[in-house]
């Protein structure tokens, strides 16, 4: 059985290498979606401090529909390009805000989040898989190195998802 390391680092570039080296472990040799995401969700929202939810938002029909994640129960649905996850599926690029409350279009699912990062899960033919969303219900939780971090996270996700 795969059991997590204790995470050591203190800082970030250092955490997210073995935080993404135990991620590349516990998808090893598995590809089916829903058994990853949800392991991978489990993963992440035991070793980051300060996060109040982080899991998928998978395509389905016009819009994202929830997927595996940790935390209190989410919205089900996003309308088509609709918060801070349509944003991340539609332009391809991760979304990183600082207060939720400054980003006009984005969607309350838990009212103690304060600070969300979204990464866009593209496969390599450009299609989209889905989107990866972390919420803080801290203010400017997540920077440039949580943002390197993370995408480097889900691209162990994405190269598990392609085996
Ligand atoms: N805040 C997101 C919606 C998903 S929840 O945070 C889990 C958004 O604006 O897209």
């Amino acid at each position: 059985m795969f059991e997590a390391a204790p995470i050591t680092a203190t800082d970030k570039p250092t955490l997210y290498a073995e935080l993404a080296q135990q991620a590349r472990g516990l998808l090893h040799g598995e590809t089916n979606l829903v058994a990853n995401a949800a392991n991978f969700a489990a993963l992440v929202y035991h070793a980051l401090p300060d996060i109040n939810w982080c899991g998928f938002y998978f395509p389905d029909g016009d819009g994202l529909v929830v997927g595996p994640f940790q935390g209190k129960p989410a919205c089900v649905r996003i309308a088509h390009g609709r918060g801070v996850c349509g944003a991340a599926a539609v332009s391809r690029q991760t979304q990183v805000v600082p207060d939720v409350y400054a980003f006009p279009d984005h969607i309350f699912c838990d009212g103690a989040s304060r600070s969300e990062i979204v990464v866009p899960l593209v496969r390599a033919d450009g299609s989209l898989l889905g989107v990866w969303d972390v919420d803080s219900p801290n203010l400017a939780r997540f920077d440039d190195d949580d943002r390197a971090g993370m995408e480097a996270l889900c691209a162990e996700f994405m190269r598990a998802a392609a085996q």
